[in-house]
């Protein structure tokens, strides 16, 4: 998978994908991401990018012609299966979303700033819009770096053990059951001796059955749906 990130603060992007599994999924050539200063595509030699908005009103907003010039020359290269706008105001990102991304080829995001992105381009370009959670951020960057993480891991290859995804929280919409390791006893408190007895039927009945307690206790909602 390919992933092209246009920002205007690519520094921000500098570390998330250069460690651990992004790290290791790049290395195997499962995937590459490049990050895109957008400023590249300034309209004038002040580095502009932004402007007021029409109407009056506080905050900037990132330019059309910018954007569009950025992602018609980026398209020159590759046809996106998806152009994403990362933005508060897009449906909530989630496990089955990470799933349905993870089997695409070429991915673009665009990571807004200010009060974000001028509406035109979101109506012409912009193919999804991803929201990572009820809450505003000064800009999409680490909401794109959750993405992608979330998205990078699913890809077939990365994860070392290829089961292992499947039983992530939230992929049967049923949260994770707990886990434990060495040692056995820490200051008192035992790990449940069904984990230690070496019998794998038990134990993947005691996951199960941990599982649907803790999404019943926690998130109930995971359930109804
Ligand atoms: N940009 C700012 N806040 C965001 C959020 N919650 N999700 C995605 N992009 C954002």
């Amino acid at each position: 998978m390919h992933i092209d990130i246009i920002t205007v603060v690519p520094e921000l992007l500098d570390s998330p994908f250069g460690h651990s599994i992004m790290k290791r999924a790049q290395e195997k050539g499962l995937l590459t991401v490049a990050c895109h200063n957008l400023r590249k595509w300034a309209i004038n030699k002040h580095m502009q990018v932004d402007d007021y908005q029409f109407g009056g009103g506080a905050g900037m907003v990132m330019m059309p012609e910018p954007l569009a010039n950025a992602i018609d020359e980026l398209q020159t290269d590759r046809k996106y299966d998806q152009i994403i706008y990362m933005t508060p105001d897009g449906p909530r990102f989630n496990q089955q979303r990470a799933n349905q991304l993870s089997m695409m080829e070429n991915l673009l995001i665009i990571c807004g700033h200010y009060k974000g992105i001028d509406e035109r381009i979101r109506q012409q370009y912009v193919t999804m819009e991803i929201s990572i959670g009820d809450y505003v951020l000064s800009g999409g960057e680490l909401a794109a770096a959750v993405v992608v993480d979330a998205v990078g891991r699913l890809i077939p290859g990365v994860l070392n053990d290829e089961t292992s995804a499947l039983f992530d929280s939230f992929q049967d919409n049923l949260l994770a059951p707990p886990v434990y390791t060495r040692p056995a006893d820490f200051r008192g408190s035992k790990v449940p001796e069904i984990l230690t007895q070496g019998d794998p039927k038990k134990v993947e009945e005691w996951r199960y059955e941990q599982s649907l307690q803790r999404t019943r206790e926690r998130r109930p909602d995971l359930l109804d749906e």
